[in-house]
């Protein structure tokens, strides 16, 4: 896939479904009572390997496309799936589901691709444990392949060490089957779609500041939803709007809950202009149209509690601050490090390979900006984020991008490609 300079990008689109809330649908659909009915379920990847999961357990799971059914089994329906469970590269279906496998009366094995049989799986392995999960990790190792073999939990009242909702939700959905209340509190909050989306499904979910609180749910009832558009896709035409001249983007219904639009707040802090429109709200999430157009941009600092709410975005972001003048500074955000690559360090290379000013820190990258940068050999370590953020760079620089394991992007955009070439003029 290659990348030359864009005179401009106009006009109106429409992302696919928020990722983290498609999984969320299905997998409280699948253990509560009825049918859920999901509008705009994201057909990317890794959201089809949460429906293949919960396949594999017995529940039955219409996919049309557009709506997704899932005819829930109730809280002690699943069944024990005959073959290892695969989640490919998502590390949500991975961790959440781990979450609910700790409380069944079955043993299963959670496995997937080669980047998720790396990432740490010690930060759900412990809280589980503690709450009475037995889960060994591949030979003590911390990592996938995952056995859990289920059992009664009891609730847990758990520091977490770092603000993550895939290690939240995992302990609040065992919380659902502990014997008594189970607390989680996040150095930083972390995306809360699990507190509002259970609380949704009937279940108790109380939050006071960093601390979210799960009272076992004896049933939890079906429900239907409406998936609002992935701000983490959003996020590429919103950068593309402010970098490349000459740009307006509408870009329509977009799930905007506060601990997720961190990027939001660092465009408008970097003066670009980004206007939110016509809010709405879906399903108890906040969701907006937004209008974004080509901007001159100034560098800023990143860190402490907004990183959490653009953890995702950071990528793209870093490339965006390569084209604003000063100094951007992203901090505390380490836990890049062992997202589906390392994206410190992929983020440096492949910036520093455009020409950028660009250093790598322990927990983030100092970008000095206002130098022009060229075209370049992009390896995307077959991590979706990193390839859409550089066919957006490539769009601001001077010759020709190519990326290296393009495809990846079917993981959450299956039709990036095709939605960044429309817009352009
Ligand atoms: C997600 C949480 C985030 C995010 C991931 C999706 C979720 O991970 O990076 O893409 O759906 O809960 P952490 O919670 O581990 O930071």
């Amino acid at each position: 896939m290659k990348f030359v300079k864009s005179k401009g990008l106009r006009g109106e689109i429409t992302v696919p479904g928020d990722k983290s809330i498609s999984h969320r649908s299905v997998m409280f659909g699948s253990i509560a009572k009825g049918t859920t009915r999901i509008r705009r379920y994201l057909q990317g990847a890794d959201c089809l390997s949460t429906i293949s999961c919960f396949r594999k357990m017995g529940v039955e799971i219409e996919n049309t496309g557009d709506t997704v059914l899932v005819h829930g089994r109730g809280m002690r329906g699943l069944t024990c799936p005959e073959t290892p469970l695969d989640c490919g590269n998502s590390g949500t279906t991975m961790r959440l589901m781990s979450g609910i496998l700790a409380a069944q009366d079955f043993s299963a094995t959670l496995t997937g691709d080669e980047s998720i049989r790396k990432r740490p799986m010690n930060r759900i392995i412990e809280p589980l444990t503690r709450m009475g999960g037995r889960i060994t990790g591949n030979g003590g190792s911390g990592c996938a392949p995952l056995s859990i073999a289920g059992g009664p939990l009891s609730g847990i009242d758990y520091i977490s060490p770092v603000a993550s909702a895939q290690v939240k939700s995992a302990i609040l959905l065992a919380g659902l089957y502990a014997d008594g209340q189970t607390r989680v509190t996040e150095p930083y909050l972390s995306r809360n779609h699990t507190e509002i989306m259970l609380t949704h499904f009937g279940a108790r979910v109380q939050t006071q500041g960093t601390t979210a609180v799960v009272t076992p749910a004896p049933e939890l009832h079906a429900q239907q939803i409406d998936v609002p558009g992935d701000i983490s896709s959003a996020a590429y035409f919103i950068c593309a709007g402010l970098m490349v001249p000459n740009s307006e983007i509408f870009i329509r219904h977009v799930g905007i809950n506060p601990t997720r639009a961190g990027i939001l707040d660092v465009c408008r802090a970097m003066g670009g202009r980004v206007s939110v429109l016509n809010k709405t709200s879906a399903s108890g999430e906040p969701a907006a149209d937004l209008l974004v157009s080509s901007s001159s941009l100034h560098g800023t600092v990143i860190e402490g509690a907004l990183i959490p709410t653009l953890i995702d975005e950071l990528p793209m972001i870093a490339a965006m601050a390569c084209f604003a003048d000063g100094t951007t500074v992203i901090r505390d955000a380490a836990e890049l490090k062992v997202k589906e690559s390392n994206r410190i360090r992929v983020m440096v290379q492949n910036l520093a390979a455009m020409g950028a000013d660009v250093q790598e820190t322990d927990d983030g990258m100092i970008i000095q900006g206002g130098r022009p940068l060229h075209g370049a050999s992009i390896d995307s370590c077959l991590d979706h984020r990193i390839a859409m953020t550089f066919a957006v760079t490539g769009l601001c620089c001077d010759g020709e991008t190519s990326i290296l394991g393009a495809d990846c992007v079917r993981i959450s955009y299956p039709e990036f490609y095709g939605d960044l070439e429309k817009l352009t003029v």
